[in-house]
């Protein structure tokens, strides 16, 4: 049985990714992203790779240097549970604090799976602490005044 490996998206994976993607966004589970959009943050896209097959992905995006949002997360529906997506968000979080020169940073999610990201040291807050995700995206969505999805959040201060 082929492992699950962690690796950064490259432009050869957009197809992949789309195709991971579509049937959540078609569930309205994460918003819909086109393979151009998905493209621009390629450098911040990862995969998650079973038999050089990719299973899984995560994109993390920055609002700032101290504020970053883990953005289209999504495992193939046969590898959920085994894994893949503690690794994609533990990786991305590793990425982040990497790249930010912040002491402390916010990381934040939008989701229908809070248990899952509080595994992960994420606790649940409101969308309203987000302002800028709201005035970036939300505002564009047709379900904004109906919106079930749960905020969560993960500072890490680094003093
Ligand atoms: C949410 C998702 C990315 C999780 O990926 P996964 O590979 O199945 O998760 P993991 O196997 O790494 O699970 C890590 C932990 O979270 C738990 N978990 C996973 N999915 C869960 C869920 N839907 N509800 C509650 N707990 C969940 C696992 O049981 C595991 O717990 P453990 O450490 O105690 O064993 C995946 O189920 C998915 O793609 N869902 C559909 C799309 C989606 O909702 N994306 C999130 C958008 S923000």
């Amino acid at each position: 049985m082929n492992e699950i490996v962690i690796r950064p998206a490259v432009a050869e994976d957009v197809p992949h990714i789309s195709a991971l993607i579509e049937p959540y966004a078609r569930a309205e589970i994460v918003l819909p992203r086109s393979p151009e959009k998905i493209l621009d943050t390629i450098d911040k896209t990862l995969v998650a790779v079973h038999g050089g097959v990719p299973v899984g992905t995560v994109t993390y995006v920055s609002f700032a240097s101290d504020l970053w949002e883990i953005r289209a997360l999504v495992v193939r529906s046969e590898f959920q549970n085994s894994g893949a997506g503690r690794m994609l968000v533990e990786k991305a979080v590793e990425n982040i604090l990497q790249i930010s020169p912040a002491r402390c940073v916010g990381i934040f999610a939008l989701t229908y799976v809070p248990v899952f990201f509080e595994k992960l040291g994420f606790r649940v807050t409101v969308k309203e602490s987000y302002p800028e995700k709201i005035f970036e995206v939300c505002r564009f969505c047709p379900r904004q005044e109906n919106c079930n999805e749960i905020a969560v959040e993960r500072i890490i201060d680094r003093i």
